[in-house]
């Protein structure tokens, strides 16, 4: 069985050709970085258009880099949501348009379910049920894992997603969209232990995050050092920020893990391609007895492979499908 999988939720143009259950045939993604880090983040018009003129070639490209034709696919998947309405609208309707012409059912994905199950792209693949920590710049949540197609929400940020304070805290400092990894490459050279950054617990027990408190620290920071005109000490800056983001995504996570009574953890999302993150979630976990499974980096990013493989298991259990289907901003995960 063949299925392309197309994800166009926020700036990334992305395809891929899965065959089967795991086995990546081509992966093609266009970045449109260059494009919004003019204007430190993500204009919505624009990632739209840029979509516009990429959906077709990068589509295509995979198709070639697979070496078949769309005549050999058997499945389209594409990312319903959540996402900018217009970029997702491109994506969703140019797989419906696909599937029409081509008489090929499609399923829509949710983009959350792809970031979960991108892990399985891997050899090494977990055992339900899992932990799942999902860090991206929409959103930071743990979803506890039973099927591959069942999961349940255990916390969630209350303000902003992970992702969006490295790239708000980046923006602050003078750096580049998007700021994760800037500020990952600078914290190499930092002290992470420079600045007493908080850490937000929230109420003892949640799984919530709140990461807002924290950019706020930051500005604070930045601003009490201008007004005595000290030098901005970048990189621990951007050491302790990431060790005070991280610490709380670590821990939360691996207390997930223990309320739940779980041994398997799973991370997904743009921001588990962070080192610091990685590092500190092996070595806590293997403290705790876990068994960790991270994708690559090019999988913890918006790719058409994880919403190829969400695709295959959601059509499985339901291959009923409608054109009337519609993109959605917000997970109904
Ligand atoms: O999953 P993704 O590609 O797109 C979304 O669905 O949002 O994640 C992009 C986010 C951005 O906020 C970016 O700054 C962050 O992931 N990111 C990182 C790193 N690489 C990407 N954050 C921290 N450290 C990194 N190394």
């Amino acid at each position: 069985m063949l299925t392309l999988g197309i994800e166009s939720s926020c700036d990334d143009t992305a395809a891929a050709v899965l065959q089967d259950d795991s086995t990546l045939l081509s992966s093609v993604l266009t970045s449109q970085d260059q494009i919004h880090t003019r204007f430190g983040g993500v204009v919505p018009e624009l990632a739209s258009r840029c979509h516009l003129e990429s959906i077709v070639p990068v589509v295509n490209e995979s198709l070639k880099r697979a070496k078949i034709t769309i005549s050999d696919i058997d499945l389209i998947a594409v990312t319903q949501g959540p996402g900018l309405i217009g970029s997702l609208l491109v994506g969703f309707s140019y797989a419906k348009a696909l599937s029409y012409i081509s008489k090929i059912p499609f399923v829509g994905v949710d983009h959350m379910a792809g970031h979960i199950l991108s892990v399985f792209l891997e050899e090494d693949k977990p055992e339900f049920p899992f932990i799942a920590l999902v860090v991206s710049g929409g959103t930071s949540s743990i979803y506890r894992a039973d099927t591959f197609t069942k999961f349940t929400l255990l916390g969630r940020t209350r303000d902003d997603a992970a992702g969006e304070a490295f790239d708000k805290v980046a923006k602050l400092l003078g750096f580049p969209y998007p700021g994760g990894p800037v500020i990952s490459h600078e914290a190499q050279s930092g002290d992470n232990e420079a600045i007493q950054f908080p850490r937000s617990w929230l109420e003892k027990g949640s799984l919530d995050f709140s990461f807002s408190g924290l950019k706020t620290s930051v500005l604070n920071h930045c601003n009490r050092e201008k007004q005595k005109n000290n030098p901005l000490q970048l990189a621990d800056i951007c050491a302790s920020f990431q060790e005070a983001a991280v610490e709380v995504l670590v821990e939360k996570t691996l207390l997930a893990a223990s309320q739940q009574s779980i041994q398997n953890i799973v991370l997904g999302g743009g921001v588990s391609s962070n080192p610091r993150l990685r590092q500190l979630m092996e070595r806590r976990c293997s403290e705790d007895g876990k068994k960790l499974h991270i994708p690559r980096p090019s999988y913890c990013t918006d790719n058409g492979a994880m919403i190829a493989i969400a695709g295959v298991h959601s059509h499985r259990e339901n291959s009923e499908f409608s054109y009337d289907l519609d993109v959605y901003s917000r997970s109904a995960l």
